[in-house]
């Protein structure tokens, strides 16, 4: 008898050992899923954590800081190993954040990143470089403009904003009102969220169609905005990509389409695929590896009808659509 239990109790233990050995938990806590790259995004992370054979808990706070919030610390009453986050916008996370850090589970922040970013501890950053991608949606436009010889006309161009208070938002409207100060025959009439949807973008752009006679070009923080966008303007009897210069963000297959189909003109590309580097930095951070505070932002490019337009401070010329959509992975 004695020697049956201390047998059942060894077994219990390496059982246990080897679970607690393997058994790791990552949770995500996601925005919402208001976009081709958000889709993207969730997918991408989900399934290579998935393929690790990690245990996943997955959060879609849809589009509410609250739920955010209360995503968060349900995940610290969890106790689960690591958090993934991306916040909706870029205040209001000190008192929660502080929390998570207090339960010592690490934190990688993915995508949008706090404004006070230097005062979280935080194991990793992946994001986007939203001024450059506000850059480069200017600077394409400032150069088409020029290579179709309109670079002396007067030009009304409307901005089509991402969610308010989204460093995504903030950046990519920095950037563009930086170059465009160079450009003062590309005039900026009137700018205004879309909440980085199709439907919003739709609704603001008839709204823009309405109270302006003349619009020359449109800037959209994102291309699910512009591609809302485009069915107003056809519903306006205009066409999209001639009557009006259609110039968006994030680079997804449906954005390739319209440009093919010439009813846009550009995207600047920012990957949502961040499924391979999180994986990568988890691996590291279980390792004991310590990554550098700093956020790391992927290699992006452009695309258009025709490629070769320079669409960068440091001289990167775009690339056609129509010969790239075969490799889109989104
Ligand atoms: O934060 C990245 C932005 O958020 C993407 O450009 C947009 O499509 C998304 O919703």
């Amino acid at each position: 008898m004695k020697k049956t239990l201390i047998m059942l109790t060894a077994l219990f233990l390496s059982l246990s050992l080897c679970v607690g050995a393997s058994a790791v938990t990552i949770a995500f806590s996601q925005i919402g899923q208001e976009s081709d790259w958000r889709t993207a995004n969730t997918d991408s992370v989900s399934n290579a954590i998935k393929a690790e054979g990690w245990d996943y808990v997955y959060d879609d706070a849809q589009q509410k800081q609250e739920n955010q919030v209360k995503a968060l610390r349900n995940f610290i009453s969890q106790n689960v190993d690591y958090i993934l986050f991306t916040g909706v916008v870029s205040t209001g996370w000190d008192e929660v954040l502080k929390e998570v850090n207090e339960a010592e589970i690490p934190l990688v922040l993915l995508d949008r990143m706090p404004d006070n970013i230097d005062d979280i501890e935080y194991a990793a950053a992946f994001g986007g470089d939203f001024v450059e991608e506000g850059r480069r949606m200017a600077l394409w436009t400032a150069n088409y403009v020029k290579k179709l010889g309109r670079e002396n006309e007067e030009l009304n161009v409307v901005i089509l904003e991402g969610t308010t208070g989204a460093d995504a938002a903030t950046g990519r409207q920095n950037g563009i009102t930086e170059i465009l100060k160079d450009y003062p025959n590309l005039k900026v009439i009137a700018s205004q969220t879309g909440n980085f949807t199709r439907a919003e973008g739709q609704a603001v752009m008839e709204s823009f169609l309405k109270a302006h006679d003349k619009i020359d070009v449109l800037l959209a923080h994102n291309d699910d905005m512009a591609l809302g966008a485009i069915e107003s303007i056809k519903a306006a009897g205009l066409q999209p990509g001639k009557d009006i210069i259609i110039v968006g963000c994030d680079a997804p297959k449906t954005a390739f389409d319209a440009i093919i189909a010439g009813e846009m003109n550009a995207t600047i590309e920012c990957t949502p695929l961040y499924g391979p580097f999180v994986v990568d930095a988890l691996k590291k951070l279980m390792a004991g590896e310590e990554l550098g505070r700093e956020v790391i932002h992927p290699e992006e490019s452009c695309f258009d009808a025709e490629g070769g337009i320079v669409y960068s401070l440091d001289g990167r010329v775009s690339e056609k659509a129509a010969d790239k959509i075969g490799e889109r992975l989104y």
